[in-house]
């Protein structure tokens, strides 16, 4: 299922994901649902040991974008907002779970990783909804590095070039996929930024193409029949 006026923006740490949905959320008049960054409290503690407190936080995530996801879909469909524009879709959060399975270290262990998968499959597979579009930025992995230092959070510091090639790999990985289950994605080389309104041009463009969705969730819209009166 889909919903109609829910648009992700994807891509790796640093690329600009968060000043985009703000400001593409501002030009369509959608919402912007931002990435919890200072209310996560395992951040920080996940970039000091990885090991230690990977799989929790993979678990806060995913709690944390279930509900944002709830809310907004019922936001969207009862009509209350035109749309919103995510920061970061709870699609993507395998990513991180399968990335750091995959670590030589292990850093979430197997027998982790498949209690993580099937309480995914349960909450997001069976339950939420796929974006109407998904944004993904892209860029080098030293432009995001360079982001991210110029940005200067206190706990990123310890962010090295290896992870976020390896991010990026899994995120094309994912974006294939999510092409395959019929999502539209729209790829924007995202190595130096664009003007807002071209990605607006962008997103009006793609959002005419054919896709095979199936089932939407829409918007409840008032008919124009409903003014007249009917003899
Ligand atoms: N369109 C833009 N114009 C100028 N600076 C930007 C733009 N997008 C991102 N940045 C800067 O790049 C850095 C990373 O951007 P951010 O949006 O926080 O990335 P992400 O949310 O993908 O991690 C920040 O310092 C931000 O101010
Ligand atoms: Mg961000």
């Amino acid at each position: 299922m889909f919903a109609e006026g829910y648009i992700g923006i994807a891509g790796i740490i640093g690329v600009g994901k968060s000043t985009l949905t703000v400001e593409l959320a501002k030009a369509l008049n959608f919402e912007p649902v931002l990435e919890e960054v200072s209310g996560n409290p395992y951040l920080s503690k996940f970039y000091e040991d990885m090991k230690g407190y990977g799989t929790m936080m993979q678990i806060w995530l995913l709690n944390h974008r279930f509900r944002q996801h709830r809310e907004f879909v019922a936001r969207i469909s009862l009509g209350k907002i035109n749309g919103v524009v995510q920061d970061r879709t709870i699609w993507e959060d395998t990513i991180f779970a399968r990335m750091l399975n995959q670590h030589p270290e292990k850093v979430i262990s197997d027998l982790d990783y498949n209690t993580y998968l099937d309480l995914f499959d349960n909450m997001v597979l069976r339950e939420l909804v796929f974006p109407q579009l998904l944004i993904f930025l892209d860029c080098s992995v030293e432009t995001a590095m360079k982001r991210i230092k110029m940005r200067g959070r206190e706990m990123e510091k310890t962010i090295t070039l290896d992870y976020l090639k390896s991010l990026q790999d899994n995120y094309y990985q994912f974006v294939e996929e999510m092409e395959t289950a019929g999502v539209r994605i729209l790829r924007i080389d995202w190595e130096t930024f664009k003007p807002t309104k071209e990605v607006v041009r962008l997103v009006n463009e793609y959002s005419l193409k054919p896709s095979s969705f199936t089932k939407w969730v829409r918007p409840l819209r008032k008919s124009p029949e409903e003014k007249v009166v009917k003899v």
